[in-house]
């Protein structure tokens, strides 16, 4: 209680310095968050941040996975004109701090006490040299299958849990003429597909392949096996699934066109935009083989150097909004995501944002926790730009076998680093 006090009342102090020394400027933020969930979850952001009288000005660059936003970010700090605030993900983030881009916010961080809350997965990316750099807004995971509820029902009714029990329903869903699997050809849409595949077949395995990077795993026979049955998923997309965007797949399986989708939760913020409820409209499931470990990315907002009390005084504000509780929980529920701070209550979450966070805590603390290879928080842009040119040519037919996609994807990653 004493502590929460103190805790309140330097929040206090803060805000009221913040008041006496500068009045906040507008923010203006980079983000990707343009499909129909995105931009609702989006929203709440903005109203949040407009009840503390923070002007918001949009700067949206489309393209999920964020590449086209981080090419846009890139000209606008090589033009001395950086935005306020960027959307970032993992290892992006610590590349921007390593040129000195970024600005502090270790008073924010310590006035309200980030360190005990934000868990230390999190942190390893927010914080630089021991310095607080960036806000998490929420922690997605990528080891998601969402299904359509009627799809399956039709397809015998019960949810897979191993790879041929999957392979059973898509073959079951492919009988009764849906497209069983609903994909955007897109190489970070590929990718993520493959986060769950090969941490289906093990949480071991994707560690040494993807975060140690060691050159027996990427090459090897496991890997092998992984890019054989990407390839066997291949045969389950559509004719137009070349470059569909995301929220065009899960439309697909929204409207039982297609049977399931493998993607991250912000695919949930699609359901939900559409009126469908998780249980009765769509069924979310671990990849499956995947049960009990997560490959997580966190959305953070990174606060780029930038002068003029006004505007610093206004990424303190903006951080300081993204990691109250409430904000945590309402932002979230929409986003499909879960919190950033581990003391958010489940009540307002739906039963896959309960599974959600469940299974992150587990994950947590059975060491089973991944930082998601696909999106930016397992290596480098260099080496998850290597792997994503790998698995695209596998996805898209390119190499006899899996084998040789394993032997191209251990020559890769080793000429990336
Ligand atoms: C981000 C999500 C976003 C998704 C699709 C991911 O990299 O973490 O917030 O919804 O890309 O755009």
């Amino acid at each position: 209680m004493k502590s929460m006090m103190k805790g309140f009342a330097s929040a206090m102090a803060l805000t009221v310095g913040l008041t006496a020394h500068a009045q906040a400027a507008d923010v203006e933020v980079l983000h990707w968050w343009t499909s129909g969930g995105e931009a609702a979850a989006l929203n709440v952001l903005k109203e949040d941040l407009a009840t503390k009288s923070i002007g918001w000005v949009d700067m949206p660059v489309a393209g999920g996975g964020g590449e086209a936003a981080m090419t846009a970010l890139r000209a606008r700090v090589t033009a001395g004109d950086p935005p306020t605030a960027v959307q970032m993900l993992g290892f992006d983030i610590q590349d921007w701090a390593a040129e000195g881009a970024l600005g502090n916010l270790d008073d924010v961080a310590a006035a309200e006490g980030w360190d005990a809350v934000i868990p230390e997965a999190l942190q390893r990316f927010s914080k630089y040299d021991g310095h607080w750099i960036a806000a998490p807004v929420n922690v997605h995971s990528t080891n998601w299958v969402w299904i359509n509820k009627a799809a399956l029902d039709a397809a015998g009714g019960k949810a897979p849990e191993t790879w041929e029990e999957l392979v059973a329903v898509l073959d079951a869903m492919k009988a009764n003429g849906i497209t069983p699997l609903g994909h955007g050809g897109q190489p970070w849409q590929d990718a993520t597909v493959f986060d769950g595949i090969v941490l289906g077949m093990g949480t071991d395995f994707y560690k040494a392949a993807f975060i140690d990077l060691d050159p027996a795993a990427l090459g090897g026979e496991q890997m092998a096996e992984a890019f054989n049955r990407l390839m066997k998923l291949r045969t389950y997309v559509d004719d137009n699934f070349s470059g569909r965007d995301w929220n065009l797949a899960s439309a697909m399986v929204i409207n039982g066109e297609a049977g399931m989708q493998m993607m991250g939760d912000w695919a949930k913020g699609e359901f939900l935009k559409a009126g469908k409820v998780p249980g009765a409209d769509f069924v979310c499931i671990r990849f499956p083989g995947s049960q009990g470990a997560v490959t997580f990315n966190s959305d953070q907002f990174a606060m780029f150097n930038v002068t003029g009390d006004d505007k610093i005084a206004a990424q303190k504000a903006m951080a300081s909004a993204i990691e109250s509780p409430t904000f945590q929980s309402a932002f979230n529920v929409v986003k499909g995501s879960v919190p950033a701070r581990t003391d958010v209550s489940n009540e307002a979450f739906d039963d896959c944002g309960k599974k959600g966070m469940a299974d992150l805590a587990e994950a947590a603390g059975s060491g089973k926790l991944m930082g998601s290879m696909a999106h930016g928080h397992a290596a480098p842009a260099a080496v998850k730009n290597a792997t994503y040119d790998v698995i695209t040519a596998a996805f898209n037919g390119e190499y006899a076998d899996g084998a040789a996609a394993a032997a191209a994807l251990a020559e890769a990653v080793a000429a990336a680093q």
